[in-house]
């Protein structure tokens, strides 16, 4: 048995993101391209003494009890694995923000499966933790499997896609104001007749690794569910200061840009507001792993 396990669990965006349908549960059926970047939380699972589930967080703004994410993929753990009785502290160190559609709260779940399987040798194969991931969140079988990935259904079929070029920058840029993923979906439903991205135009041209014909078809449908003048401001200042594509990911409301140079995308991080969060970075090529 390991003492601690620390895991780097990474931030996705979606490079587009489109809806073609509805299931009875209410969840919406997704197209999206989804890519893992450089922009990390990280979580240390340790066994303690006192039974029960411990959350340290270093960020006040999240919740350290049931409902974070992390304490949820604990609990699934140790309900498949009947690994029960266990004393566990797990240790969060935040970069990824809340509220930004960059599933940081994914992230943690995936990182904590990924940490406990070591942790306690139970042997799960990445098709077991994906399994336990899904009943915890549409995003964490992509946080756990990571690269570049077109997933379907409500975000559970993944078909992995050739890797993104490694000259690709990414700058994101969250705005103070965050979005509720459900309500962002349901102010979707309302949309009469919504405007669709080029999917096949961005798989093409993905497939092709070049990042010049699919930076400008990188695009979000849930973009036009999302009032917030600060998202086209966002994109705006980005593509006028060199970003070869901009887009929203997920439900927002964090805004990424492209660029071929690093220098670019730190110069126009530069013009942002102290107040806004950004962060440069690169695409990753895996999900969570053991650091
Ligand atoms: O799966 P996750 O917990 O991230 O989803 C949060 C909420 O977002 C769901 O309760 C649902 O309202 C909405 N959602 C959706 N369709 C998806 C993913 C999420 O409607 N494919």
């Amino acid at each position: 048995m390991n003492g601690s396990v620390t895991v780097r669990a990474p931030a996705k965006i979606n490079l587009l993101l489109d809806i073609i349908g509805k299931g009875a549960d209410g969840y919406h059926f997704l197209r999206t391209v989804m890519q893992t970047v450089s922009l990390y939380d990280k979580i240390t699972v340790r066994q303690e003494n006192e039974a029960g589930i411990r959350i340290y967080c270093d960020k006040e703004n999240i919740p350290t009890d049931k409902t974070n994410l992390a304490y949820k993929a604990a609990e699934a753990f140790f309900n498949y694995t009947r690994l029960q009785g266990h004393g566990l502290g797990i240790t969060l160190k935040k970069s990824i923000p809340s509220q930004a559609g960059l599933a940081g709260g994914s992230a943690d779940a995936a990182g904590v499966l990924i940490g406990l399987n070591v942790l306690f040798e139970a042997g799960l194969s990445y098709e077991e933790l994906k399994g336990i991931g899904l009943t915890l969140g549409a995003d964490v079988p992509f946080c756990i499997r990571g690269g570049t990935a077109l997933a379907e259904g409500i975000g559970e079929i993944i078909t992995p896609l050739p890797d993104i070029s490694d000259d690709c920058v990414f700058l994101i840029v969250k705005p103070p104001i965050g979005c509720s993923t459900p309500a962002v979906f349901k102010a979707y439903d309302e949309i009469e007749a919504p405007v669709h991205p080029d999917f096949d135009g961005l798989i093409a041209a993905a497939a092709a690794g070049n990042t010049e014909n699919f930076a400008p078809l990188c695009s979000n449908i849930l973009e036009q569910a999302v009032s917030i003048p600060e998202i086209e401001k966002i994109k705006n200042t980005m593509l006028l200061n060199g970003a070869a594509g901009a887009s929203m990911t997920g439900s927002g409301s964090a805004v990424f840009g492209i660029f071929e140079k690093k220098k670019a995308a730190d110069s126009c991080a530069d013009l942002f507001p102290e107040e806004y969060f950004t962060a440069v970075c690169k695409a990753a090529l895996n999900g969570a792993e053991t650091c």
